[in-house]
This record gives C-alpha cells, structure tokens and sequence, in this order.
C-alpha cells in the first residue's frame, strides 16, 4: 500500500526521503515521487518546489535526483498503490495546487472526491491526474489564498489551512503537505490513515509507518485521528481539529532494524518462514499463569462477559480469513459455541444476526485493512463485543476493538503473510482454549496440557525447517511447470488447503484451487489429467483415511500427488509421488505446522519461475482503501 515519508532538517532532504522510501518497498507500490523544496538562488527569487515523479522502482527515481544538487533540506516522498487512476507519471505523488507551490503527498481514500473536483474545476481549478489525493492539493491552495467569492477565507498558514481542507473531506487520509512560502515546514493530518513523526537530531521527520524514521529516532508519535502535526527543522508542534496545542503520547520503538533486514536469507519471505518458531514460542510467553490457567492480559473483556458468548464470527480478508477458518474448528471442538468465519469485504455488507451476547473476531495483520475496520465498526454499532488479534501494536483493529492479543510476530515485511498467518493461528488458538475455559467444557488439567502441545509446534516447525526442505524442492519440481494445481483435504486439511492454493497463486502466478477433498468428485476432478498436482493434506487425522480414498481417486486418473504427511507413515508413498513429512502432531495444531510446508513449497515453485516472492505483481502488503 502507498507510504509516505517527509523531511525538514539539516540534512539533504533527497537522501533522506529516498532511504525512507527505501524502507516503505516492502508494502508493494507502482510508483514513487518526491517535492523537493528549492532556496531562493543566489540573486533572490522565491522558493520553489522541485517535484520528480517516476513509474517504477525508487531506484528509478533516485537515479533521477542523483542528477538534482543536494541543497535542499526539507521535502515530501510517496510511494503509490494505485486506486484512483493508471499507475502513470502524472498519477503518481506528490500532487500540487494549480500554482505549484503546494505540493501533498496522501494515503487512504477520498469518498466525496467526486463532488470536491467538480466544485473546485467550477472555480477555476485546473487538475494535472486522475487522482482522488489532487482536491487536497487545491483545498489547501484556497484556504492558504483565500476564495472571497466561495466564502473561503484567507488563512495564509500551512497548518492552518490543511485544517480546513480536511473539514471538507469524507474519507481517510494520511496527509503531508508543504508550501513554497514556508519553507522548512511540512504540515501533517491524519483520519484512519496511520501517520507517525518524530524528533531525530539532524531535524523532524514523518512517515505512514515507524520503519521509515527509525534510522533517525526511536521516541516517536503515532498520530491519533483528527490530530495535526507541524514540522520545522526545529520542532514538531501537535494539535486538534480546532488548532488547540495538545500534548502527544511518546511511544518508544524497541525492536532492533535488523529486523527489516534479509539477515542472510535471499529473500524476506524464506527469512519470515524461518522466524515461525519464534513467533510459536513469543505469542505464548506469559499466557499461562502459575495456577494452570490462561491469561491474556489484553482481553479487554471479563470472565463473565466471554461466559455469555453465544455465537462467534470470525471476521477477516485473505489469509487472515484463512486463520478464521482453522479456528473454527478449534472453537466449535473446544467452548462448543458456533463460529462462523466471513470475508470481512462481504460481512460488512450484509445484515448479520448479531446480539450483545456475540464475539466478533476481528483477524488482521496490519490491523488497518479497510473491510475489517469497517465490519468492527458495523458490529459494534450492532452491540456485539470485538476481539481484535493483530501484529501491529497501536492499529485501527487494536484500538478499535475492546480486548486484543497481538500476535508477535514483529514487523513482516514480505507481501505474502507467513509468519503472522502462524502468529493468527496460535492467538487464535489460545481464545479457543480460553473460551472452552470460560464455558467449563475444558477443565484446567486439559487446558495446561494442550497449552504444552501448542508449545510444541515450534520445535516441530524447526523439525520442518531443517529436514524437509529437500522433499519440498522434488515436490515444487513438479508443479513449477503445471497450468495450475489442485489443493485438498478434509476438516482442519480443507482449512490448510485454501491457505496453500493461495499462497501458491499469489507468489507464482500458478494458478490453484483449493477443495474439500469429499467434494473433489462433484466436479473439481474433472480437472485432473495425468501428471495434474495434487498437494494433499493426508495427515494422520480422524479423516485420514477418507483423504487416502479421495486420493485414489486422484491416482486412477494419473495425478502426480504430493501429500503431507505424518512422519512414519510410510504406507502414503503407495499412492503418492511426492512425500512431505510434519512430525506427529494432534489434529487440532496440525494447521500450525502442516501450514509451513505449503509456505516453502510456494516460495520455492515462485523462485524456479523467476518471480520476486517478496514483492508480487498487483498486490499491496495491506489494503487500506476498498
Ligand atoms: C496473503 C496476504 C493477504 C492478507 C489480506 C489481509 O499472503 O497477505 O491475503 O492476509 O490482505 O490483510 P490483513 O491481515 O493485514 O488484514
């Protein structure tokens, strides 16, 4: 998704915002830009603002400015997803008022865009792109000048009058803007939108995540909605919607850069897959009191409350909907409540049958997706209780929801989920456990034993990790060159197999289906002709042996299968051509560790076809706009 990054200080503002940029890659864009403001040259003139704009990589632009002198020290950059309009030069951020002396860089999306350009082109306005971003540009330009005849007045303040643009917009911004005539300020707002700034020692520095300052300062402010920031070489002032000083919440970044770095790894994804035993073992710490009984501290609801759930939805996009799908599983066998699991972009559009005695989940990594706040924002108004489970500490879903448990998996920067997939199925595993708890159908003894065997799955991924690669590589030789392939299993291996046809289609470009494999006979196995692959989840399970049957089925008609299964099952290898072993493992966490095998297999099928697994074609690592 879009990022953006500004600069006032001491230092060249290009080098500055180009490294930032740098560090924003990871979110998927299609193009980048900077606004660079210019001093007045050595026999006077105005400031000017200096705006490079490319399609393509930010290496395409820093070749660019390396062309440009180094003397400005303040400046705006923007890496763009495109949503309004072509991924095109002239689409691409920053956008300037019809002047060229405002220039803002945006993310999020402008509902009433439509209507805001109309009444600014009645006025005179001329727009250079496609772009909802572009009204902003000419708001702030007639509330910095002032429009006597639309009633506007002049404010002639960068803050002041990016305050009164936001006034008009419907929607959700992360805004920076700069203005020719107040050099060395950037003028900052933020409406559902992440936006975060930050004092280093060389100057004041904002981005839409922490990643991009964090070389210059660790204490920095995420901005809440309807805050303002403005930025000066000097200092950062803060402020309401009315302009009134408000004092922010410093918060402190702890985690180390080498975190967003590959660490050795040829690619961030392999490097994530890799960290899955970390993740097991980080989102479990402490969640087991010395009595034997769960504890998340960040609940947010009481003992009492989760006691009189009656009905869960498991709310979410993605794989994180893919989560939702093993926890299911998890919360219908363990507190016997029924769950249902919806794609948030389809539940938040429906009418749901909620009443104050239902948990809404809400599952995203980013905790910013657009469909998933709107279905928390939709079920609250309805009375249902939230849960939010997500990787970033601070997001919309956290904050918006009324408990929480973070899934700890640090920073993930690879687009496809891997990591945080396993960090959603372990959070979400615990509130199984809790709920079976609260509701009395699982007793202490039972809980403490299966918090251990959660435990266990990180030293069964490692097992994975450090002896299946090998298998992995033979079954990825089989499909690399297959138009498509066909995942299946049953119960929580159905759940494993949407997750592994995903993960396959969007590193790839393979395409993959996913089915039950009891409905491979109402149509999908029309599909298979000899040597179509088949990846099956044949894990030892209670529908083991409807899988082995299924899979005959597959083997009559010549499939090349590729099954995971358990090790020491020996007599899978009469029907299948390729074997992946997890250890043994109740069927219950099977999703935790079976998952991880059709992770490697998709990276590894994406690497043989030449594809940039960290960075696929046409996607965005969080979809903050519809
Ligand atoms: C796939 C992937 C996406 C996300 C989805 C939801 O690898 O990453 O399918 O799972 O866009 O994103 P979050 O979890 O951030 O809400």
């Amino acid at each position: 998704m879009c990022g953006i990054v500004g600069y006032t200080g001491s230092d060249t503002a290009k080098d500055v915002l180009i490294s930032g940029l740098k560090r924003l890659e990871y979110r998927g864009y299609d193009s980048a830009g900077v606004a660079l403001e210019r001093a007045a040259g050595p026999g006077g003139g105005a400031t000017c603002l200096d705006i490079v704009r490319r399609v393509g990589k930010v290496a395409g632009l820093e070749s660019e400015l390396a062309h440009r002198d180094d003397a400005s020290t303040c400046g705006i950059g923007h890496t763009r997803w495109a949503t309004h309009g072509r991924p095109t030069t002239a689409n691409a951020h920053p956008h300037t008022s019809c002047d060229g002396r405002i220039a803002v860089v945006h993310n999020g999306i402008i509902e009433n865009f439509a209507e805001l350009r109309a009444e600014l082109e009645s006025r005179g306005h001329r727009f250079a792109s496609e772009t909802d971003t572009e009204v902003f540009a000419h708001l702030i330009e007639e509330a910095y000048d002032g429009r006597p005849d639309a009633g506007i007045p002049a404010t002639g303040d960068l803050m002041a009058a990016v305050r009164a643009a936001c006034t008009r917009v419907v929607g959700a911004y992360g805004l920076a803007a700069v203005c020719a005539d107040e050099p060395g300020v950037i003028a900052v707002a933020r409406k559902d939108s992440p936006i975060v700034v930050g004092r280093g020692e060389r100057g004041s520095y904002v981005a839409s995540d922490v990643i991009a300052l964090i070389d210059a300062t660790r204490d920095v402010v995420v901005l809440e909605d309807g805050q303002f920031a403005r930025l000066t070489p000097e200092g950062i002032e803060f402020s309401d919607e009315q302009g009134r000083p408000i004092e922010p919440d410093v918060t402190h970044i702890d985690w180390d850069i080498d975190l967003a770095e590959k660490g050795g790894y040829p690619d961030f994804m392999l490097k994530e897959i890799c960290e899955q035993p970390r993740v097991v073992r980080d989102t479990l710490v402490g969640r087991l009191s010395p009595t034997g009984e769960l504890d998340i501290d960040e609940l947010g609801l009481s003992f009492e409350e989760l006691d009189l759930i009656d009905r869960v939805y498991v709310i979410a996009c993605g794989t994180s909907y893919h989560a939702g799908l093993i926890a299911k599983n998890l919360i219908e066998a363990w507190a016997r409540i029924p769950c249902e699991v919806e794609a948030a972009s389809e539940f938040r559009y429906r009418n749901p049958i909620i009443t104050p005695s239902t948990l809404v989940v809400a599952v995203s990594q980013s905790g910013e997706t657009a469909d998933t706040l709107a279905a928390i924002r939709d079920a609250r108004i309805k009375g249902a209780k939230v849960f939010g489970i997500t990787n970033v500490v601070g997001s919309p879903v956290a904050r918006e929801s009324d408990g929480v448990i973070y899934t700890k998996a640090n920073k993930e920067i690879a687009v496809a989920s891997t990591k945080s997939f396993i960090g959603q199925i372990v959070s979400l595993t615990l509130l199984a456990l809790l709920l079976g708890q609260v509701k009395g159908k699982l007793t202490v003894g039972q809980v403490r034993m299966l918090f251990r065997e959660l435990g266990d799955t990180a030293a069964q991924i490692q097992w994975i990790l450090d002896t299946q690669r090998e298998a992995v590589h033979e079954a990825a030789l089989a499909c690399k060159d297959a138009p498509s392939a066909l995942f299946v299993g049953r119960g929580m291996g159905a759940a494993i197999s949407y997750e592994g046809a995903l993960k396959l289609k969007e590193v790839s470009y393979l395409h993959a289906e996913a089915y039950a494999a009891g409905e491979m006979k109402h149509g999908p196995i029309a599909l298979i002709d000899p040597g179509f692959p088949v990846i099956a989840v044949a894990t030892d399970s209670p529908v083991y042996d409807k899988v082995v049957s299924n899979l005959k089925e597959c083997e009559a008609r010549g499939a090349n299968i590729i099954a995971l299964a358990t090790e020491g099952d020996e007599d899978i290898r009469r029907i299948a051509d390729h074997v992946i072993y997890i250890p043994p493992v109740r069927d219950a966490f099977c999703a935790i560790t079976a998952s991880v095998p059709l992770q490697l297999l998709a990276r590894e099928v994406a690497v043989m076809r030449g594809c940039d697994v960290d960075q696929p074609r046409n996607l965005a690592k969080s979809v903050t706009v519809e």
